[in-house]
């Protein structure tokens, strides 16, 4: 089978690889020197509208109206730009093999694609209940998300079991992203998590409660402190019940399950260096491989504000660390150079009415303020987190755009707080002169 070159190729494409052909695109890549290969069928697009309008029965999205760059406020590529830019954009195309001493990359068709610079945006796939073994985990209707063939299947099961019951399995972002949206549908929802709060990796239990009352007045079921340990299924194959481990069996029409992502580094183990569960890569996104880079959630990159290493699973980050790379990688062709990445982790969420936004990181101290209650007029409520003397960490549910440019400065300025209580009581005012 034939063998195709390019200069540089992205592999993915997903929100990074988009930004990362726009970048390419307005650094001056010439004709034929870039492609994209992605074994998803359609343009990189904004994989957050998934889990959100995707879902809804009124003002749905559907493609074209999501491309990248549109979730940022930019330009949206078309599927004809990427051509129109001479970017080959080679879709359907899963590639099985990678070798990196020899620049050469496989497809499952037997395709060879051989690269001078590579750029990793292989994302993250999934983790099923299959993978540990839950008994009955493969039965029809118990769905993921993490593509749009798997959002299309629950729009599907969606309209099939009108009014029906659904269970979602974990209280992550998928499972009150999902709850919400289901429920949007008239869908009969309890989620089941195994923590005593949802969210609990970024919410404090005073955050939490506020959701789990918000949803709860919305009839979604939250049943905490237990897991899913099997499932009944119809004669047809589709699910019938979960099975909890404390011992409750509950009916359900649909499941969907979010209990969390892995990195998809499978095809580069053993030939690139690795760091908590990512690859490793520094603060322009090159990897321990000359001329390989790894951006998006595959990437463990250095995160300066903190002298930390990590791995950042969200949108914004996907977006910027593809830019960077980018420019580093136009730089060096140039023997320029440009700032090392500086990141402020910036994480959000939408469901239902609410929408909130996180800045900084959430280590030590908390405190909450505004008004929390879930029977709140406003919703408008909030969280510091304080380190050292200083606030590092910043949440805001239904903020104005000023309100969110405030807390992300205040998790970039890391002012000083003397009092928690005066914190507290200053709560959003606090932010707002800084
Ligand atoms: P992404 O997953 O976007 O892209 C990876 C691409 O690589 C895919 O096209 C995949 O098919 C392809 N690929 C993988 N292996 C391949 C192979 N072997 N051959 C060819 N192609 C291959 N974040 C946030 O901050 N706010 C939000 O609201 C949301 N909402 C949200 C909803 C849903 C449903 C999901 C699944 C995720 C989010 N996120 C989010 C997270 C965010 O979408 C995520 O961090 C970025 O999409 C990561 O971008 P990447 O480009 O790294 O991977
Ligand atoms: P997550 O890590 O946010 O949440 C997983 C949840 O499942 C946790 O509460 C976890 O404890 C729970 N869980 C684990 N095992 C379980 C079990 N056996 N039974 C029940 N619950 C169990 O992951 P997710 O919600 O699946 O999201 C997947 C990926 O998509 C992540 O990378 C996430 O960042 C991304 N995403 C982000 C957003 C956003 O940023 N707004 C929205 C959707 C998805």
């Amino acid at each position: 089978m034939a063998e195709k070159s390019f200069k540089y190729v992205i592999l993915g494409g997903g929100v990074s690889a988009g930004y990362a052909a726009r970048e390419f695109a307005k650094q001056g890549v010439k004709p034929g020197e870039l492609a994209i290969i992605s074994k998803e069928a359609v343009a990189p697009y904004e994989r957050p509208a998934l889990s959100k309008a995707y879902l809804f029965p009124e003002g749905t999205a559907r493609l074209p109206g999501f491309h990248v760059c549109v979730g940022s406020g930019g330009e949206r590529l078309l599927p004809e730009w990427y051509p129109e830019k001479g970017i080959s954009l080679i879709l359907s195309t899963e590639i099985v093999k990678a070798d990196l001493p020899s620049k050469t990359l496989i497809s499952a068709a037997g395709e060879t694609f051989k690269y001078e610079t590579l750029i990793i945006a292989t994302g993250s796939t999934v983790i099923k209940l299959s993978d540990f073994g839950v008994q009955g985990a493969d039965a029809k209707n118990i769905l993921y998300l993490r593509e749009i063939d798997d959002a299309d299947k629950l729009v599907e099961a969606i309209k099939e079991k009108k009014n029906g019951k659904a269970v979602i399995v974990g209280g992550g972002y998928i499972g009150l992203e999902l709850s919400a949206a289901l429920r949007i549908n008239n869908i009969d929802v309890s989620m089941v998590y195994p923590e005593p709060w949802c969210m609990p990796r970024l919410f404090t239990s005073g955050i939490a409660a506020f959701y789990e009352g918000y949803y709860a007045k919305k009839g979604v079921k939250i049943i905490k402190g237990t897991v899913a340990v099997g499932f009944d299924a119809h004669d047809n194959g589709e699910v019938k019940a979960v099975k909890l481990k404390d011992g409750r069996v509950l009916e359900a029409d649909i499941v969907v399950v979010g209990v969390g992502g892995r990195p998809l580094i499978t095809l580069f183990k053993g030939q690139v260096e690795e760091e908590k569960g990512g690859i490793k890569a520094d603060g322009f996104f090159k990897t321990s491989v000359p001329d390989v880079y790894a951006v998006g959630d595959v990437a463990t990159f250095p995160l300066k504000l903190y002298n930390e290493i990590r791995r950042v699973e969200h949108v914004d980050h996907a977006r910027k660390s593809a830019e960077q790379a980018v420019k580093a990688i136009f730089a060096r062709e140039q023997g320029k150079s440009i700032d090392e990445y500086d990141y402020l982790p910036y994480f959000y969420s939408r469901a239902f009415d609410l929408s909130w936004q996180f800045y900084g990181d959430n280590v030590g101290d908390t405190v909450l303020f505004g008004d929390s209650s879930p029977d709140s007029s406003t919703h408008k409520f909030g969280s510091y987190w304080i380190k050292d003397g200083k606030v590092v960490g910043a949440f805001l549910e239904s903020g104005t755009p000023e309100e969110n440019k405030a807390i992300a400065k205040v998790a970039r300025v890391q002012p000083p707080a003397d009092s928690l209580d005066e914190l507290a009581k200053e709560g959003l005012t606090f932010a707002c002169k800084i």
